[in-house]
């Protein structure tokens, strides 16, 4: 039975599911979620990220790592974690940048924190000749304690499922993913309570205040964002050190329905074709940063990744790539703007720091 009838069965007897629900199951269905079963990255896959435009993005992520090690009193040992990894090629650029610091290799402990099996062999084959062997993880809480950490997350945060609540005539309601008249999926509507409101950043909840919206206004709230922020908030307190999250999403509180399946580059409707697509939803920058400042962190700005990648100097190593490859002077410049033209990458994504209060990272920390 294909997750789609097996989500029509389960909703023809027990209702309609929210649709956090619903992107968890597309997602992450041990037989038939997109991550268990058929994740395709890369010009031939369903979706191309950064480190897959170009080596520039981990390489100057890697720089960005030895600098902050540095600042940090070069601890050792220190737990360089990346979580959600892809196919391998974000770390595999910052391994290759890392060895201009020989002593930072000798220090740094490798974990990836993977949930999908066909990645974590992707990301094995990626490795064989790295300058570290890596030790996976289901979750961020398996990686030891005991020593700073430098994390890095590209493109996570908008593969954490969220809530959506729509604001009606009569107040707020919940959208969620039920049956139409001839049993295919369909958004629907579950009236909420007037009272219903956040208690605990754990919970979804729609904002407290919402006489102003047009009704029909979608506002979506995902505590899983927020538990990761939270998570990585408290274990740079206690632990010290600092993480990197770099995702498209908003930098201040907003409406807007962002779910978004993609398959082969094009967008398709996001009930189609469950476990077919991968799902996301924009980060939620302020949510975010607000949980793991609340957890002890020190945040710092919200940068674009185009000013975060200028700022370390994008410019002059496509120059230097440039210089030592005439022929692909072309294809470099292409590579720069997709990372960081304003119509491109640069404006929507954003770059945030999570540090330790004592820490002061480079582009994140000084005033
Ligand atoms: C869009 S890919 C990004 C891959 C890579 N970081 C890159 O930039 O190319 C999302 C990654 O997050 C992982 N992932 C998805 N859901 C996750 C979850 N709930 N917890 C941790 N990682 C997750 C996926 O398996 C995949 O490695």
């Amino acid at each position: 039975m294909s997750l789609l009838d097996r989500l029509r069965a389960q909703i023809a007897q027990d209702g309609p599911i929210s649709v956090a629900e619903y992107f968890t199951r597309c997602l992450h269905d041990p037989r038939d979620g997109y991550y268990a079963n058929r994740p395709a990255l890369g010009e031939g896959g369903d979706f191309l990220t950064a480190p897959g435009v170009s080596q520039m993005f981990g390489e100057l992520i890697g720089l960005w790592l030895l600098e902050t090690w540095t600042r940090m009193g070069s601890p050792s040992p220190v737990r360089l974690v990346e979580v959600g990894p892809g196919d391998g090629t974000l770390i595999s650029d910052i391994l290759r940048a890392a060895r201009l610091l020989p002593e930072f290799l000798a220090a740094a402990d490798l974990w990836l924190v993977e949930v999908s099996p066909p990645l974590r062999r992707a990301q094995a084959a990626r490795l064989v000749d790295a300058p570290l062997t890596p030790r996976w993880a289901d979750r961020l809480e398996a990686v030891p304690a005991g020593a700073p950490l430098l994390l890095v997350a590209n493109e996570v945060l908008d593969c954490l499922p969220a809530h959506q609540f729509v604001r009606t005539q009569t107040g707020w309601a919940e959208r969620m993913v039920g049956l139409d008249e001839k049993g295919d999926l369909a958004f629907g509507l579950k009236a909420l309570a007037p009272s219903s409101k956040r208690s605990l950043s754990s919970e979804a909840a729609p904002p407290s205040r919402g006489e102003g919206l047009e009704p029909g206004t979608v506002v979506e709230s995902s505590p899983a964002q927020a538990a990761l922020g939270s998570e990585i908030g408290h274990r740079v307190a206690r632990d010290g050190g600092t993480a990197l999250l770099i995702d498209y999403g908003r930098d201040t509180a907003g409406a807007g329905d962002t779910l978004q399946a993609l398959k082969a580059h094009t967008k398709v409707p996001p009930l189609a074709e469950p476990g077919q697509a991968d799902l996301t939803v924009w980060a939620d920058f302020p949510a975010v940063l607000a949980a793991g400042a609340e957890a002890g962190a020190m945040t710092g700005p919200i940068l674009t990744q185009g000013a975060f990648l200028q700022a370390l100097g994008i410019e002059a190593r496509a120059q230097a790539l440039a210089a030592a490859r005439p022929d692909q002077a072309e294809k470099l410049a292409r590579q720069l703007d997709r990372l960081t033209g304003p119509a491109q990458m640069g404006e929507l994504f954003k770059v945030v720091c999570l540090s330790a209060p004592s820490l002061s990272p480079p582009l994140f920390g000084e005033s």
